[in-house]
This record gives C-alpha cells, sequence and structure tokens, in this order.
C-alpha cells in the first residue's frame, strides 16, 4: 500500500507520518508539503534515512507535480490535511486560504480521479458546524454554519470532496474533528503558545472572557481515527471525531500554569476574536459504532504529558519561535 500524506510536516500530518510507519510497517509513505510558515521537517527527523518515508516539497494545487508523483509512488490512497489552518490568520489574511484550502483541494481530487486513487480522506473540522449554545453537540448532520474564513473555506473543500463522490464516483470518507493538542504543535494555538509564554514569563492572552469552548482530542487519538476511516470508512460517509473533554479555555490556561508553576497573575484579558465561535462539542457516536473507534487519553494526563513534552523540549519550539527551523529543509534534504 502507498499513500500519499499531504501536509505530513504539519503538527497533525508529521504525528500521523509517524504513527503510519509504526503501525503500517509495510506501507510507503509519500509526504507532499510545501513547508509554509506550519511545515517542519524537524518534527520527522526520527524518520530520517527512512525509504518508506519520502518526502516531496511541493504544492497541493500544483497539479502537474501531483499526478506526477501518484504515478511514480502508484499512489492507492490520498489523507489529505494540507491546509491553511489557523482562524486568526484567516482574519488578517483570507486569500491564501481559499486559494490552499479549496482551489488546492479541488486540483487534489482531479489528480486522484485522474490517476484513479482508490480511496481519498478529506481531513475536515468540526469547525463547518459553525457555533453552539450551551447545550448539545455536532452530529453528522448538524448544519454546516461556518464562521471565519478558515472554516468557510475547510467547508468548501469539504463539500468539494464529497461532489467527487457523488458526481465522479472517487471514493471520498469525510472526517470532521475537534481540536487537537500535542506534540508540535505550532506555538500559535492555544496550548502551545501559552507554555511558551508561561515559561518566558510573557502574558498569556485569553480572548474575551475566557469562556469559549472546546472539545480537545489528543492527536494521537485523531491518528487512529484517520486510519479507521482510511481502512474502513464507507465511501461518501462523513464521520465526527471527537475526545468528549469540553473544557472552557480559561481552565486550559490555569491549568497549563499550574503545571509549569508559574502565576494567574500571567493571565492577561485581551479583545476577542472578531466573529468568535462560543462553544464546540462532537457527538462521536458513528465513528465509535460503526468503526470501534475510543480515544486512549484522557485530557488531564493528554495535556500534562504535552506540557511536559514542551518543557523537556526547548530546542524544537526556540527553532520555531526564532524562524531558524526553516533552514532545516536546506540542510537535510537538499544535499540529498
Ligand atoms: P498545520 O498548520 O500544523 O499544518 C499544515 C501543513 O500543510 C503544513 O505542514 C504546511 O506546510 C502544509 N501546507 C499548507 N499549504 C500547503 C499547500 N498548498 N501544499 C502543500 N502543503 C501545504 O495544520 P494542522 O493543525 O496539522 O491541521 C492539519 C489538517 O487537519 C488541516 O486540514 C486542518 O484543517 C485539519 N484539522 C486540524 C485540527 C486541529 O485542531 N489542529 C482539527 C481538525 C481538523
Ligand atoms: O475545532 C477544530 C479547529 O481547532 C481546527 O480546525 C483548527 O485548524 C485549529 O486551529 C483549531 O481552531 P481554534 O480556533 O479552536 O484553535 P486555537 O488554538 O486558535 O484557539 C482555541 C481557543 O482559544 C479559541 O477559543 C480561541 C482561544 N485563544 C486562542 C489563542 C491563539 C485565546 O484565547 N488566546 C490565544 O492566544
Amino acid at each position: 500500500m502507498n499513500v500519499l500524506v499531504t501536509g505530513g510536516c504539519g503538527f497533525i500530518g508529521s504525528n500521523l507520518v509517524k504513527y503510519l510507519r509504526r503501525e503500517r510497517p509495510a506501507w510507503t509513505v509519500v509526504n507532499l508539503d510545501k513547508l509554509t510558515y506550519a511545515g517542519n521537517l524537524e518534527s520527522l527527523s526520527e524518520l530520517e534515512g527512512d525509504p518508506q518515508h519520502v518526502f516531496i516539497r511541493g504544492d497541493i494545487g500544483n497539479r502537474e507535480l501531483v499526478e506526477h508523483l501518484m504515478s511514480v509512488h502508484a499512489i492507492d490512497a490520498v489523507m489529505h490535511l494540507a491546509a491553511e489552518s489557523h482562524v486568526d490568520r484567516s482574519i488578517l489574511g483570507p486569500e491564501v486560504f481559499v486559494t490552499t484550502n479549496v482551489l488546492g483541494t479541488q486540483q487534489l481530487l482531479e489528480a486522484s480521479r485522474a490517476r484513479g486513487v482508490r480511496r481519498f480522506l478529506m481531513v475536515s473540522t468540526d469547525e463547518v458546524y459553525g457555533s453552539l449554545g450551551p447545550t448539545g453537540a455536532f452530529t453528522e448532520s448538524s448544519p454546516l454554519q461556518p464562521s471565519s474564513p478558515y472554516s468557510a473555506s475547510k467547508t468548501s473543500s469539504d463539500l468539494v470532496a464529497l461532489a467527487y463522490h457523488h458526481t465522479f464516483n472517487l471514493d471520498v470518507v469525510v472526517t470532521r474533528c475537534s481540536n487537537n493538542y500535542g506534540r508540535y504543535q505550532f506555538p500559535e494555538k492555544l496550548i502551545p503558545l501559552m507554555v511558551v509564554n508561561a515559561l518566558h514569563d510573557k502574558p498569556l492572552p485569553v480572548y474575551g472572557d475566557g469562556g469559549n469552548v472546546r472539545d480537545w482530542l489528543h492527536v494521537e487519538d485523531h491518528c487512529h481515527a484517520l486510519l479507521l476511516a482510511l481502512e474502513k470508512g464507507r465511501a461518501g460517509e462523513v464521520y465526527n471525531i471527537g475526545g468528549g473533554a469540553e473544557r472552557r479555555n480559561i481552565d486550559i490556561v490555569k491549568a497549563i500554569l499550574g503545571l509549569v508553576g508559574k502565576p494567574e497573575s500571567l493571565i492577561q484579558y485581551v479583545k476577542d476574536r472578531p466573529g468568535h465561535d462560543r462553544r464546540y462539542a462532537i457527538d462521536p457516536s458513528k465513528i465509535r459504532a460503526e468503526l470501534g473507534w475510543t480515544p486512549a487519553h484522557t485530557f488531564e494526563q493528554g495535556l500534562a504529558e504535552t506540557v511536559r513534552w514542551f518543557v523537556d523540549h526547548p530546542a524544537w519550539w526556540q527553532r520555531v519561535t526564532s524562524g531558524a527551523y526553516r533552514q532545516y529543509f536546506e540542510t537535510q534534504y537538499r544535499t540529498r
């Protein structure tokens, strides 16, 4: 089996590539990544010299390149994670979100159709459903009501992928997951940003009143769900993925301060994110019942382990925050 993982140098992608190499050692994983600011080959340094991990620097929107590598590597399946992923960036500059997430995905789907790919796993997000009130949870049939340019672009790509199934019979499965946390997350997202700021005794910027709720899932549990969806999901179906760990942002920030032994006086309430979704919660009954998925990590244990990882790996995030990680590709890969 030869799998094309797009965005395999990002947070979830790099965890997924390593997960696949461990769980499916006979497979070859071809990793197509543009190495934007969020792509970091250092997150995959343990795979250096592994002949069954093939890294290709390129854009999912480059149809010629994608078709070429699908044919050279005889790609059976695509796991599509490449995207612009950060909501705040989509508010500052929406254009690249449409270019990569919508148009890039469509090019990848077209290449998959042309090259007879047997399964296309579209990694989508719970943000397609918009915001919840104080009760209830998103099911796969909840209305699609995205709020931000990021979530609107992901909703578009999710629907274009489903349209390729309905119209062209491409074997597409869509997953919609809640907020991930874990090792190698770029320190612009809530949890790593707060850890890094706390370690530097810098203010911890909490948006609005800190009462927004997210439903957190350990990235390894997401990877497990993605593999199940790839191997056992039904074509044309959508599967919600979520860990049942709803937490208010402010409670997470306080927990992080406790774990690193820093005072709550570092918390700074700042202007709210425009259009900020209040609450997300996932009903994962379908993937549990149909594919037998259950998360292995509890949030408290996973958060403590993640914070410990950031404390123990200052070199990784210092090189990310300084920008030095971007030279790694030139030194480690260009020379091969
Ligand atoms: P990330 O920003 O950490 O990584 C994205 C990766 O995609 C980077 O390596 C980047 O270089 C690459 N990339 C960007 N544009 C590209 C292009 N045009 N061509 C090729 N590669 C490109 O993102 P993440 O948090 O790991 O999220 C991965 C996927 O999972 C995204 O599709 C995201 O929407 C989805 N998702 C994320 C979460 C979460 O909590 N992080 C939850 C649900 C779904
Ligand atoms: O729900 C899945 C989504 O989760 C993914 O599709 C996105 O790719 C991913 O980025 C994430 O989106 P969020 O906007 O929920 O994640 P973020 O880490 O940016 O923010 C989490 C919450 O914390 C949100 O309510 C905003 C708040 N926040 C975030 C930052 C960066 C703060 O209060 N302060 C901050 O500095």
